[in-house]
């Protein structure tokens, strides 16, 4: 598949997505929110595809926002329709992903920015990565779960605080709140995340799809995650990819996973 705004490739089984507007510091245009659609759905159906890494061209922004000048005109209700197609389309279906996914923050991470690295699984940023949420400074809020997740993962009231002022955090501040999982030398941010993906990728990937749903369950409204957490725990028993870790633990060897 051809992208216009995505470098995509394909290497030792992981997909990587750069997204390709460097003169507007990748900022997430329409296209690229459908483009960004299609290549991780597509990912998901592809057998050669055991994980994915999402970082942005160039050594300033990973992606500074979703592009102001598309919204600049909207009114009420397609302001509705452009966070909740996003959310359904790009965000919850990263955030979803049975395979893993990691951001490579190897910049500005703003808005919609951040919101995109915040939906991946795990996050790994530069040191020279800076971070925020800075609608209210353009008179909007958060559109794409950046009030949920980040909440989620520094907690309401460091998530307040940087929602409400605007600010932006540096990538050791982001580090010692949760916010990212590693900071790196910019020149070994691709290198960490293919580490960390290729250690995931060793387990199996029936039980790496079933842990992200139930950690997942833990945010979704009115699901009980300890229940999901007891069911998939039961799915796993009937996997081939259970039989052979138990049988290479016992004839100790390495398991040769096949995901099913
Ligand atoms: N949407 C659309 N265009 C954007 C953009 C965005 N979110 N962020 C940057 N750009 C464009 C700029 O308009 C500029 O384009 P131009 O050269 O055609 O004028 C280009 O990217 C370079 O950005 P510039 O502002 O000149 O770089 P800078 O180094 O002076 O500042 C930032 C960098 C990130 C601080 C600044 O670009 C910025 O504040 N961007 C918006 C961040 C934001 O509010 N994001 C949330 C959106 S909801």
């Amino acid at each position: 598949m051809d992208f216009t705004n995505l470098l995509v490739e394909i290497r030792d089984r992981i997909l990587y997505i750069t997204i390709n507007r460097e003169s507007k510091l990748n900022a997430l245009n329409k296209v690229t929110l459908v483009e960004l659609h299609h290549a991780i759905t597509h990912s998901f159906h592809n057998e050669a595809v055991g994980g994915l890494i999402i970082t942005g061209a160039g050594q300033k922004a990973f992606v500074a926002g979703a592009d102001i000048s598309e919204f600049a005109d909207l009114n009420a209700d397609e302001g509705r329709a452009l966070a909740r197609e996003g959310q359904s389309k790009v965000f919850d279906v990263i955030q979803n992903s049975e395979k893993p996914i990691i951001a490579a923050i190897n910049g500005f991470a703003l808005g919609g920015g951040l919101e995109l690295a915040m939906a991946c699984h795990i996050r790994v940023a530069a040191t020279t990565a800076k971070m925020g949420l800075p609608e209210v400074s353009l008179g909007i809020i958060p559109g794409y779960g950046g009030t949920q997740r980040l909440s989620q993962l520094i907690g309401r009231g460091r998530a307040l605080e940087m929602i409400l002022t605007a600010e932006m955090v540096s990538a050791a501040e982001a580090y010692r709140t949760g916010l990212v999982n590693h900071v790196t030398e910019p020149d070994l941010i691709i290198s960490k995340s293919e580490e960390l993906l290729k250690k995931i990728m060793s387990r199996s990937p029936f039980a790496v799809a079933c842990a992200i749903r139930a950690v997942n369950a833990n945010y979704i409204e009115g699901e009980n995650g300890f229940e999901t957490e007891i069911s998939e725990f039961s799915n796993c028993f009937g996997s081939i990819d259970f039989n052979e870790g138990v049988a290479a633990f016992l004839e100790k060897r390495k398991a040769e996973f096949t995901g099913k």
